[in-house]
C-alpha cells in the first residue's frame, strides 16, 4: 500500500536485498567458491586435493593461518593444544543437567557458550598472542564438548581421549570408545571422519558463518560467536538438512520406496514438502563436496559391509532429479548434506547428532572467519531496513481503546 516515492523518501539510499542474495558483506582471503562451475578452494587449495591428501588438523591450520604448516609448525600447533584438552569438571555437571532427550545442537550451543565462564581470559584478543591462545583453547576443547554431547545422548561416561593419538584419531576415540572395551583404532572410520570434517570445514559467507562474523563484530568473544554459529547451523534449511535428509529417506523407505511420488510432491507449490539435501544458494551446477561424499558413502558401506536400503532411495532421487525439468531449470542438485547422513549412520551416530558433526567440521572455518573479521577491524554488522509500518500514531490509554 505504500508508493515507491514514499518508500524512497523514508529510506534514503538503502539497498534492498532480502536474504542477502547478492550482497558482499566482507573482503575475505579464506575460501573461494565458484557456484557456476562447482569449484571450492580453501586458501587456493582445491577441496578435492585437501579431502584426499590432507588431515583435518592441517586444514584447521591452513584456514586459520593462511598456509600449509611445515612439520615443525604443525607439531608446535598440536603440542600447544594438548595443554588445553582438559575441560573444567564443572562442565560435566552442566552437560549432565540436560535431559538425554535434549537436541544435541541445543546442548552444544549452550556448553560452548558456558565455556567462557571457565576461561574468562579468552575474551581478550587484542594482542596476537592472546588471539592465538584463545583459538588454541577452543581447538582443543571443542572436540571434547562434541564427544561429551554424543556420549550424554548415548548414556555413556564423559571422559577424555588420548593425546598420543593424532587429532582425528583422538576425536574418533573420544566418540566411539565404550566402557569395558579396550578402544581399537579403526583406520576406515578415522579416514572417512577426516574426509567429512575437511569437506565441511569452511564455505565462505553461509548463514552460520555470517552469524559468527556479525556476532563477533560487536566484539563479543570467540566462544560466544561460535555458540551463535551453532544455533544458526541447527536450522533445517542449513546444517540441520543432514538430519532432515535421513528422516526423509527413511520416511520414503517406510512408505514403500516410491520415489516418484515424493518427486511430484517436491514440485507441488501447495505442498510444504521439499527434497531435503537438494538445492544451494550458490552452487548452480553441482556441489563438489556432494560428489566426494557420495563416493565416500559407497566406500564406507562396502568396507563396513553394511546394507542400507536408503542409499538406493537416495541414488534414485538423484537420478530422477537430474532428468526432471523442474530440478534442471532451477539448478537443484544434491548438496553436501544429501549423502553425509548415510555415512554418519554407518558410523553408528544417532541422527540428531548429524548436525553436531557438521559443527565439528565447520568450527575451524568459523574461527578463521572470526579472526579475519577482527584482524581487519571490520565495523559492527548492522543492516538497514525499509520501514513499511504505520506512520505517526497518538497513544491512547488502555481504558479508552
Ligand atoms: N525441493 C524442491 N524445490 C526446491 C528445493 C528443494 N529442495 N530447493 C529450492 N527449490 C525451488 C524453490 O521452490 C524455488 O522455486 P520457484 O522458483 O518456483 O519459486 C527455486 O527452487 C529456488 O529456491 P529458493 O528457495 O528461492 O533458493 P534459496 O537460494 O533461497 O534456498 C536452499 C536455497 C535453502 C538450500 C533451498 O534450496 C532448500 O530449501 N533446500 C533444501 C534444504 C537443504 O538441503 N538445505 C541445505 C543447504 S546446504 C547447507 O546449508 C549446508
Amino acid at each position: 500500500g505504500i508508493d515507491i516515492a514514499t518508500l524512497r523518501q523514508r529510506t534514503k539510499l538503502v539497498t534492498f536485498d532480502p536474504g542477502f542474495k547478492n550482497t558482499g558483506s566482507c573482503y575475505s582471503e579464506i575460501t573461494y567458491l565458484d557456484g557456476e562451475n562447482g569449484i571450492l578452494r580453501y586458501r587456493g587449495y582445491s577441496i578435492e586435493d585437501l579431502a584426499n591428501k590432507s588431515s583435518f588438523l592441517e586444514v584447521c591450520y591452513l584456514l586459520i593461518f593462511g598456509k600449509l604448516p611445515s612439520q615443525m609448525e604443525f607439531d608446535k600447533f598440536y603440542d600447544d593444544m594438548k595443554e588445553h584438552f582438559v575441560v573444567d569438571e564443572e562442565m560435566k555437571k552442566i552437560i549432565d543437567g540436560f535431559p538425554r532427550s535434549a537436541h544435541p545442537m541445543g546442548v552444544l550451543a549452550s556448553v560452548t557458550n558456558a565455556l567462557i565462564a571457565f576461561n574468562p581470559s579468552a575474551v581478550n584478543v587484542s594482542s596476537e598472542s592472546e588471539m592465538y591462545n584463545t583459538i588454541i583453547r577452543l581447538l582443543a576443547k571443542f572436540p571434547v564438548l562434541v564427544a561429551w554431547t554424543l556420549r550424554k545422548k548415548l548414556g555413556l561416561p564423559l571422559d577424555y581421549g588420548n593425546d598420543r593419538l593424532t587429532y582425528e584419531e583422538n576425536i574418533a576415540m573420544m566418540m566411539f570408545k565404550r566402557p569395558g572395551h579396550e578402544y581399537q583404532k579403526n583406520d576406515v572410520i578415522v579416514s572417512v571422519l577426516n574426509k567429512l570434517l575437511i569437506l565441511h570445514a569452511d564455505h565462505e559467507q553461509n548463514c552460520s558463518t555470517s552469524t559468527v562474523r556479525i556476532v563477533g563484530s560487536s566484539h563479543a568473544g570467540l566462544f560466544a560467536s561460535i555458540s551463535a554459529g551453532i544455533a544458526a547451523l541447527w536450522g533445517p534449511l542449513h546444517g540441520g538438512a543432514n538430519q532432515a535428509v535421513i528422516e526423509m529417506l527413511q520416511a520414503i523407505y517406510e512408505d514403500g520406496g516410491d520415489t516418484k511420488k515424493y518427486m511430484t510432491r517436491a514440485k507441488d507449490k501447495e505442498d510444504p514438502f521439499r527434497l531435503m539435501g537438494f538445492g544451494h544458494r550458490v552452487y548452480k551446477n553441482f556441489d563438489p563436496r556432494a560428489k566426494i561424499i557420495k563416493k565416500a558413502a559407497d566406500s564406507i558401506l562396502q568396507q563396513l559391509q553394511i546394507e542400507n536400503p536408503v542409499m538406493a532411495i537416495a541414488k534414485d532421487l538423484e537420478k530422477e532429479a537430474l532428468e526432471d525439468p523442474y530440478f534442471v531449470e532451477r539448478s537443484l542438485y544434491p548438496n553436501v548434506d544429501f549423502y553425509s547422513g548415510i555415512i554418519y549412520s554407518a558410523l553408528g551416530i544417532p541422527k540428531d547428532m548429524f548436525t553436531v558433526m557438521f559443527a565439528l567440521g565447520r568450527f575451524p572455518g568459523w574461527i578463521a572467519q572470526w579472526k579475519e573479521m577482527r584482524q581487519r577491524r571490520e565495523p559492527i554488522g548492522r543492516p538497514r531496513q525499509i520501514y513499511i509500518g504505520e506512520t505517526k500514531r497518538s497513544y491512547v490509554e488502555i481504558k479508552d481503546r
